[in-house]
């Protein structure tokens, strides 16, 4: 019945089957044992001598060099609410505001924003407005007479852009801390529903102060 012809049998029997010592075609073979090369040149090049960056590592470089790209061309057009918006979106943008932050800010608005001698950058209001822009100003301008430098001489515009996205994502993360100062914003903060769901009291920086 069978129509294929056996070449050879092997000699062998194992619950009855028996085995043809058939050659394996050319073309599998060179698929198997190209791939065994390819795999051991691959460990070496990625993962033994990194001769290539891995994957993620080309994604977050290109993400990087991309993000720059966008914050030099809003740096042409000019700023807007928006495009701070969309910084603070843009994870390496925000992981070298948050390094700035810790290096400058820290001091004075604390790790989380809550603030120490500077005021709560968390909460929901602000002295002189939670808009990006109005947060930009301040921090470009400072508040002298309040203790408050103007960091745009010192930091430089692209580096201001940077720390600012990053308050950006402090804001509306309502961290207890400082009492609130200033006046509550009344538009609903952006970043406060891109948030993650923390359920602090909300009561706990207001209580107490007079
Ligand atoms: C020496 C202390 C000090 C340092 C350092 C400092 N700040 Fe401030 N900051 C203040 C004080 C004080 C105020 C309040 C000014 C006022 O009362 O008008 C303030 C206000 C602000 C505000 C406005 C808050 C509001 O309610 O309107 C922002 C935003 C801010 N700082 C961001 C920053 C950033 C970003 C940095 C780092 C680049 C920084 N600050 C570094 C002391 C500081």
């Amino acid at each position: 019945m069978s129509e294929h012809k056996p070449d050879e049998l092997r000699g062998h029997v194992y619950d009855g089957i028996e085995e043809y010592d058939n050659k394996l075609p050319n073309w599998w073979l060179f698929i198997l044992y190209g791939s065994i090369v390819f795999a051991v040149g691959y460990w070496l090049v990625f993962h033994t001598f990194s001769i290539v960056d891995l994957p993620r590592a080309r994604y977050d470089k290109e993400m990087v060099a991309a993000s720059e790209v966008q914050l030099a061309r809003l740096a042409k057009t000019g700023l807007t609410d928006e495009s701070l918006a969309l910084m603070a979106t843009i994870p390496a943008q925000v992981e070298e505001g948050r390094q700035l932050y810790a290096t400058y800010c820290v001091v004075c608005h604390a790790d989380r924003g809550q603030g120490l001698v500077g005021p709560n950058l968390t909460d929901g209001f602000w002295i002189h407005g939670g808009r990006p822009l109005d947060i930009h100003r301040v921090v470009t301008d400072g508040v002298l007479s309040k203790g408050m430098a103007a960091w745009g001489r010192q930091l430089g515009p692209t580096r201001v852009q940077k720390v600012v996205a990053y308050v950006l994502t402090l804001k509306g993360t309502e961290v207890p801390g400082k009492a609130p100062e200033g006046l509550p914003e009344t538009a609903a903060p952006p970043a406060a529903a891109a948030a993650p769901p923390t359920t602090v009291p909300a009561a706990a920086g207001a209580a107490g102060s007079g």
